[in-house]
């Protein structure tokens, strides 16, 4: 294969017909098992593409997490972190852009050629897990930032979401149904405990190279978190930089009441190779912590609650 060019429809085909699959997430389709990790196809091909050809530049910084966990936020917080010295509040891209258009998807954006990007932006994101991460990112010693989101309401987020993109009927995919494949690990990118698992026990074996953030911590001391991310990041905030509030100034800026706003995050479109377009308001819908509760039951919601609490049990992780 010559590097960067995508599989041939073959090969590819060759490798997905032996892998366990599942007719699964329904807005989306069939599903595939692959490292442990179940992918639609499409995704699939690109995560592949990526693991063999991606490869970063010695100075990024990777925004990871499982979709509908906040990653539109973790990359509006990351970005006006770093640029808080470049931009100011006319030139500031967030106003004009969707976070994810400033933020590339490492997976879907570059997996055919890393450099197709702003390279003086220092991030790329994606949603694939730790253990399926290309081998370069791990090689470069890139640094990693995790967000992880209560389970219920990741469900709750992806299942409506999905509904939009799709187009299809709520009776066509019902909300128990999702629960119940959620339940078996059967979701995109999923099983999401696993997904959490992988990063959580990264950031306790290598802290220095992978942080890990709670949407509902940022939720609820934002800049506490902010002033964290910035220190990572390898640019803490100075004495007069706390005095002035820039910290809570990003949060501010970056939060959904502000960012949900904007023009261009009610009215524009997101477009990504061969995916459906996305309209921005999708990717903000309500911003809550604790929206499931409009949804699930106490019973449904206790069940999830144990399986996680199994699944997590011993990691240190609640
Ligand atoms: P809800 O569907 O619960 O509202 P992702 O960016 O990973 O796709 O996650 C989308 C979720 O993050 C959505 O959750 C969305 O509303 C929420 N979100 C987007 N921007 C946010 C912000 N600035 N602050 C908090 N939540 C935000």
């Amino acid at each position: 294969k010559i590097n960067g060019a995508p599989k041939t429809d073959s090969k590819f085909e060759e490798i997905i017909s032996n892998l366990p699959k599942d007719n699964g997430w329904k807005s989306i389709g069939q599903l595939y098992k692959y490292q442990g990790f179940w992918y639609a196809p499409l995704v699939l091909q690109k995560v592949i593409s990526a693991q063999e050809s991606f490869t970063p530049q010695p100075t990024d910084v990777v925004l990871c997490s499982s979709p509908k966990s906040g990653t539109a936020w973790l990359k509006a917080l990351a970005f006006s972190i770093v640029s808080r010295n470049q931009v100011n509040d006319s030139t500031n891209p967030l106003l004009e852009k969707l976070p994810h258009e400033i933020v590339p998807f490492l997976e879907i954006e570059l997996a055919q050629n890393s450099s197709n990007r702003n390279l003086e932006i220092p991030f790329v994101a994606t949603h694939i897990p730790y253990t399926s991460l290309p081998k370069s990112i791990i090689d470069s010693g890139c640094k990693i930032i995790y967000i992880c989101r209560d389970p219920k309401d990741v469900l709750i987020s992806h299942w409506n979401f999905d509904h939009k993109v799709s187009g299809i009927g709520l009776e066509s995919f019902p909300l128990e149904e999702a629960l119940e494949q959620y339940c078996k690990g059967i979701y995109p990118y999923g099983p999401y405990w696993d997904h959490v698992l992988g990063f959580w026990k990264a950031s306790l074996e290598v802290p220095e190279k992978v942080l890990f953030v709670k949407y509902e911590d940022l939720k609820t001391d934002g800049p506490f978190h902010v002033k964290r991310m910035a220190k990572f990041l390898g640019q803490p905030f100075s004495v007069e930089e706390e005095q002035q509030g820039v910290a809570e100034n990003i949060v501010k800026k970056c939060s959904f009441e502000t960012l949900s706003r904007l023009e261009v995050n009610k009215n524009g479109k997101y477009y990504l190779p061969d995916l459906p377009t996305f309209e921005n308001k999708y990717f903000f819908r309500k911003g809550k912590a604790g929206d499931w509760k409009n949804y699930l039951t106490n019973e449904k919601a206790e069940k999830l609650d144990q399986i996680m609490e199994e699944k997590f049990s011993g990691s240190g992780l609640v």
